[in-house]
């Protein structure tokens, strides 16, 4: 009998023990293979044990989202300050050049459009084209609730399969539908569920209430998602208190090429998730970069 609802008391995620890996920095990941690893290592710093990933995979399903227009006018001249990006495959051939060092990430799900059922996805790439593309990772959807909740579940652990294979570490996107909730009640089932059928992080979003129990309840690294663009304070503030509650890092979108100065965001950002910059420095560096035209 699975627990009835609200059976929550006398959990104990001992939140303040970090769970200990030996072998490697990143947080479950010491019995993966060194192609893993390594993967691994080229998208979460290994002085920090953390990351910034740049997020621009939003035309996979919405088209050509605000700010990402032209990828390569506005997107390309950022991708040098970021720790990975996390785009589509088409992307990457059409416009984002091939001595790029940034190490990226694919998205690896797709299939409906906005217009559709969201979570009626597909493993959308091939493996073998992810090695080819020289891939530090591939990303995919899990919509646990959702109507096609059980597929995409599927289609992850097949994309684990394949990527343990080729050494391609896979990211478990926490899918959140319009009417869903979105508390840590939520995020605890959806990202253990995405840890234990495999996945080696795991993208989900910030809620304020009890965060560092869903990070806490994770055996692998989570990256917070940005979500809607909000003010960059606020932005700046959810990093923070993401990464100071168990986060290994973001893979923020909207709040940076959405941003008035997307660059400028994007430096804030790496300084509040690498060197745990305060919110309100990080603003400030924000608005000087601004202003100097970043
Ligand atoms: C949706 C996704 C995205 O397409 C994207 O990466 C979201 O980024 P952001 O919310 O920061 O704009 O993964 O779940």
């Amino acid at each position: 009998m699975p627990d009835a609802e609200g059976v929550q008391t006398g959990k104990q995620y001992h939140e303040d023990v970090p769970q200990e890996t030996r072998g490697f920095f990143l947080k479950g990941g010491g019995s993966y293979d060194w192609g893993l690893k390594n993967r691994l290592a080229r998208v979460f710093r290994p002085d920090t044990g953390r990351t910034v990933m740049l997020a621009v995979d939003h035309g996979y399903f919405q088209g050509p989202t605000t700010g990402l227009e032209r990828i390569d006018l506005n997107i390309v001249p950022l991708i040098a300050e970021c720790d990975a990006l996390f785009c589509t495959r088409g992307i990457l051939r059409s416009v984002v050049p091939p001595d790029t060092v940034q190490p990226v990430v694919l998205r690896a799900s797709g299939g409906p459009s906005i217009l559709k059922e969201l979570s009626d996805e597909h493993i959308a790439m091939a493996m073998d084209d992810a090695v080819r593309l020289n891939a530090a990772g591939v990303g995919i959807q899990v919509f646990v609730g959702g109507a096609f909740e059980s597929r995409s579940i599927r289609n992850m652990t097949r994309l684990v399969d394949e990527g343990l294979r080729a050494g391609m570490p896979v990211m478990g996107v926490t899918a959140v539908g319009k009417e869903m909730a979105r508390d840590a009640k939520y995020f605890r089932l959806a990202c253990r569920m995405i840890a234990e059928l495999g996945a080696q992080y795991v993208k989900t979003y910030y809620v304020p209430e009890g965060f560092e129990s869903v990070t806490a309840s994770c055996p692998v690294p989570i990256v917070m998602a940005g979500g809607k663009k909000i003010g960059e304070l606020e932005a700046l503030e959810m990093a923070y208190n993401a990464v100071q509650r168990g986060a290994a890092g973001v893979d923020m979108g909207r709040n940076i090429f959405q941003s008035e100065a997307p660059r400028a965001m994007l430096r804030a950002v790496r300084e509040t998730v690498h060197n745990n910059l305060k919110p309100e420095d990080a603003l400030d560096l924000y608005e000087t970069l601004k202003r100097d035209g970043s």
